[in-house]
This record gives C-alpha cells, structure tokens and sequence, in this order.
C-alpha cells in the first residue's frame, strides 16, 4: 500500500515527459507554420516601399505578390514525393537552411529579378513545409492528443501572420522592407536546429523496416502503459494490405478514392470560402467599408489577425474532446453567416457611418468561424485520412489544389470588387461557405480518437462516414 503512491508520482513524471517530449516535438515542427504565416503576410506592408526601391509596375507588383503563391504550388507537387522517398525529417531540415537562405537572399536582393527568385524558392519551401509540417506532427502523436498537436501548425501560421503584421507596422516609418523580408532567416534558424536533433516518424521509419529505431522512438513518444508492440504491428499490417499497389498506382485503389476525394474538396473549400482576400488585403476592405485613414485600417487588420490567433487557441484547446466534424460544421456556418452581414450591410447600409463598425466585426467573425473551424481542420484531417504507404503524396497532391485555389482567389478578388462590387463578391464567398458545409456534413468523418491505422482501416472497410464517430 505504501509503495501505491510513490508509483503513481514515477507514472506521473514518465507521462510528463512523454508529454513534454510530443509537446516539444510539434512546437518545433510548427515553426514550418510560423514561416508559412510570417513569409506569406509580410509581403503586403514591404510591397509600399519595394515599388520605391525598384520602381515596380502594376504587374511586377502583382508577380511579386504571388511568386510565392506560384512556387508553393508547384513545390507541393514533389515535396511529397521526397518525404515518402527520403523520410519527414531530412526534408523538414534542407526545407529549414532554404527557409534561410530565401529569407537573406530576398533581403540582400539588388534587382526585382533577384527578388522574385528568392520569393519563389520561399515559396517552394511554404508549399513543402505546409504538408510535411503537418504530417510529421500526425505520424509522432498519441491518437488522444492528435488533434491539439497537429494544430500547433495552424496556430504558428495564424502567429506568423499577427508577427509580420506587427514587423510591417514596426518598420513603416523607416521603410526598412530589408528588415522586413530579412527576419524570416531567424525562425527558420531554429527550425534547423530543432530538426538536428529531433526523431524521423516512427510510421516512416516502420515503412522503411527500421523498427528499432521505430521503437526507441515510439518509447518516447508514448506512456508507460502504451503497448508499442502492438503500436508497430497495426502499423505494419496496414503496409502489408497496402504493399498490392505500390507507388503512385495506390491512387488508384479503391480505399483511395473518398479520403481523396474529402483532401482535395477541403483544400479547394478552404480556399474558395475567401479567407485571404481579408489576410491579403484587409486595409483595401476596411478602406472600403468607410475607414478614411490607412492607419485606422491597418490597425483594424492587426485586430483581425489577434482575432484568428485567439480562436485558434480555442479551437486547439477543444478539438480533441468536441471532434472534428462539430468544428468544421460551425465553423463553416458562422462564416456563411458573418459574410451574409458583411454583403447585405455594403448592399445596404455602405453609405452609412456606422457601417465601417459592422464591416469590423463581420469580418473578425468571419475569421474567428475560419479559425476554429476550416483552417485548422483541413490540415488535419489530411494529415489523418490518407494511407501511410502514400501519405506523403496524397497531402502534396491536396496541397497543391489549396495553393492553385490560393493563388486564383488572390489574383481574381481585387478583379471582382471592381466588377461586381464588394457585395456581390462576399456574396459569392458566403454562398461557397453554405456548400463547405453540406460538404463536411456528408462528407467528412469524424477522426478524433481513432489511430491512423484504424482510420486507414475505415477506408478499406467502406464504413460509412455517419458511423466512424
Ligand atoms: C490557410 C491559409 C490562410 C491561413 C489563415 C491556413 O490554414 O491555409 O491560406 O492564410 O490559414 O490563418
């Protein structure tokens, strides 16, 4: 009896530093979504000064803008191959000293060419780092705790776009854009630290048939009374159900075609509900809405980017106990219905003073829905629903349908608030919020709890979505 509690506490302190263990391990691999956020936000405050410094066109502008936009798409189509060939952690590493490069290349840049070659190879290293960031965190987390650890990622993108926000504000008066595109290098920096000394994915390393150092890892990552054993051979018989159809044929099996089918449906839905037409161009919406000054409008686009990180939190703190599907299904209706205020208030009320307040809240609405709901849960769930043996092309093939739908909304939103109007257009994205989610409600299975095995199992069974929960 004496001994009862002494064990608990060594119990204790083991789950502790499992915990601390997985916690530091994503944190880290999460510093890929800080990149994302930083190096996709900072552009719209260093673009003031960059057209000064180079004497940019309308049209470079726009190149400018969207080089990274171009190379993450492109990039995604192979960084998923390189990280079911080569394993999650050297590509993390290589992407990390790019991350740094990129970022010192593009501040030293001389010439706009320079430049927009330095933001395409960030770009290359967004769209890489979007998945595998992702993925790594999935394939090292206890099921229990999936949910909050993968969506690390999500919080750092939503902290790097506040940061990049703030260091354009820091550095608007001296136009320092050199700074601005510059710091970049530092948490790229300690990304390659972390990924020095951190552990491949044990699913990887038991695809690769090293189960040893499956197992030592996986004795780190779990608690004392996880059964590790049984963990690697769940493992290790879903290979062997896969191993019919090797390589890029595997897409075509049938237990591909649904987790398919709901990866790309997500990506695109995330993209088309026009989340970053407030990331990239809020101060333009704001101005709109009736704000005079560019500051009052900047400062309200900080708001909206404390906003996404706070719910963020929430949506982190609440995933793995709510699931995933109740997220995403009010996620998707409280943006339907934010932008429905935001359409109707500028079809009706745009001239009136109190608008712009209406405009304000709206639009954080719509984003605080976003980020509890379709940015965290996409990346998630396609880090969860696909097959090991494929799992690294299946995300790269959902990214690059969420960078080219990224890249359309952001080339054809300012095309569309002069065409049709501010109305119109966040009409159109409210309509698209309603098909996100009839989408997620027929679609879109609840994972939480489930280990990637029995998941992939799901898949080959057909269970129907209704019953996974
Ligand atoms: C999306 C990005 C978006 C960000 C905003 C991410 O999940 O993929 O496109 O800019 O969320 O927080």
């Amino acid at each position: 009896m004496t001994q009862q509690p002494q064990s608990a506490s060594v119990r204790s302190v083991a789950g502790d530093s499992t915990r601390s263990f997985t916690t530091v391990v994503a944190m880290t691999a999460a510093l890929g979504g800080l990149l994302f956020g930083y190096d996709t936000g900072v552009i719209s405050g260093a673009l003031l000064f960059l057209k000064g410094t180079f004497g940019l066109s309308a049209a470079m502008e726009g190149t400018v803008t969207s080089a990274v936009l171009a190379g993450a798409t492109v990039a995604a189509i192979f960084g998923g191959w390189l990280a079911d060939r080569f394993g999650r952690r050297p590509v993390m590493l290589v992407l990390a000293f790019l991350f740094v490069g990129g970022a010192l290349l593009s501040a030293a840049a001389r010439s706009v060419e320079v430049l927009i070659g330095a933001r395409v190879l960030i770009g290359v290293c967004i769209g890489v780092v979007s998945f595998v960031a992702p993925l790594y965190i999935a394939e090292l987390a206890p099921p229990a705790r999936r949910g909050a650890l993968v969506s690390l990622n999500q919080l750092a993108i939503t902290i790097g776009i506040l940061v990049s926000y703030i260091v354009d504000m820091t550095f608007a008066d001296s136009g320092a854009w050199r700074w601005m595109l510059g710091l970049g290098a530092v948490p790229g920096l300690v990304l390659a630290c972390g990924m020095l000394v951190l552990p491949e994915s044990p699913r990887w390393l038991v695809k690769r048939s090293r189960l040893d150092e499956a197992r030592t890892v996986l004795l780190r990552a779990r608690s004392e009374d996880a059964d590790i054993d049984c963990e690697i051979a769940d493992i290790r018989e879903d290979l062997a159900l896969e191993r019919n159809a090797p390589g890029w044929r595997a897409f075509r099996a049938p237990a591909m075609r649904w987790p398919l089918f709901i990866g790309i449906g997500l990506a695109i839905l995330q993209q088309v509900t026009g989340i970053n037409t407030v990331i990239y161009y809020a101060p333009t919406i704001f101005l709109a809405a009736g704000f005079h000054s560019a500051s009052a409008s900047i400062l309200a686009t900080a708001g909206v980017g404390v906003v996404n990180v706070l719910l963020t939190v929430v949506a982190l703190r609440i995933i793995d106990r709510a699931g995933r599907r109740v997220l995403l299904l009010t996620g998707t209706a409280g943006m339907a219905v934010s932008l429905l205020i935001f359409a109707v208030g500028f079809a009706y009320g745009g001239a009136l003073p109190g608008f712009r307040w209406i405009a304000v809240l709206s639009v954080m609405a719509y984003v605080g829905f976003f980020a509890i709901g379709l940015g965290p849960i996409f990346w998630l769930l396609i880090s969860e629903i696909f097959p090991l043996g494929v799992r690294g092309r299946a995300m790269g093939v959902a990214t690059v349908a969420n960078w080219g739908f990224n890249l359309l909304v952001a080339l054809t939103f300012l095309q569309m608030l002069q065409a049709l109007g501010p109305a119109t257009t966040f009409l159109i994205y409210a309509g698209l919020s309603v098909v996100g989610w009839l989408f997620a409600f027929h679609f879109v299975p609840e994972t939480r709890g489930h280990s990637l095995e029995q998941i992939e199992r799901f898949w080959i069974e057909r269970r129907p979505v209704r019953e996974w929960g």
